[in-house]
């Protein structure tokens, strides 16, 4: 459809390596970017580099041809001029530095994978709570998801509820961030959850 209809995409990859590694979670950006003639792909580190605050990412624009790509460029770089002028530049230093090192990117890729594993371990482990706190399977999808978030899918007034009574906090769509799931207070989300569940 996008080929048919000529659209660009703009394919958002912010989460790579939280799901398997570095190269599978790119995979579909790369099946999508291979079939079409233009694409943007804005990549951000802000998670997989623990950078969050330092606005590091890349935009990669790709063209079908030079001119194209370069009259791209130059849109791109009006548009950066005209929202931030000069972007912060110490955490993409950070994050050039790393790559540029073989020893230290290896380093990267195996913290990433720490990362990874605990929170899968940690979604397991909450699953399993939620299992015995409900008695009913409604949650276990936090198990096989991936990455650092997963929406539970509880009204926004449940959301209210966690905050005020229980002081777990997640947005009002109840998405939740994972990485705060720790073997000590696992089960206390899940009562938790379990309590405020409903309505
Ligand atoms: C899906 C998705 N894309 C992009 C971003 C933005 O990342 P950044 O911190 O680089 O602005 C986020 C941040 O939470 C996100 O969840």
């Amino acid at each position: 459809m996008l080929t048919r209809r000529r659209l660009v995409p703009f394919l958002d990859l912010a989460y790579q390596g939280f799901a398997v590694d570095l190269d599978a979670d790119a995979a579909g950006v790369r099946l999508v970017a291979e079939q079409v003639p233009e694409a943007l792909i804005a990549i951000s580190f802000s998670k997989n580099l623990g950078l969050y605050r330092e606005r590091v990412g890349a935009l990669i624009v790709i063209g079908e041809n030079e001119t194209r790509a370069d009259a791209m460029q130059s849109h791109v770089l009006q548009i950066a001029r005209s929202i931030y002028s000069m972007p912060p530049d110490h955490g993409a230093a950070i994050a050039a530095h790393i790559f540029a090192n073989p020893t230290l990117t290896g380093e990267w890729i195996e913290e990433l994978g720490l990362m990874r594993t605990r929170i899968a371990e940690m979604r397991g482990l909450l699953a399993q709570q939620l299992r015995k706190a409900t008695g009913a399977a409604t949650f276990d999808f936090i198990r096989t998801q991936h990455g650092m978030f997963s929406l539970l899918g509880v009204s926004a007034q449940a959301v209210e509820r966690l905050r005020d009574k229980h002081h777990i906090y997640m947005t009002a769509d109840s998405r939740m961030n994972l990485a705060g799931i720790m073997p000590h207070n696992a089960s206390y989300v899940a009562e938790s959850i379990a309590a405020e569940r409903l309505g």
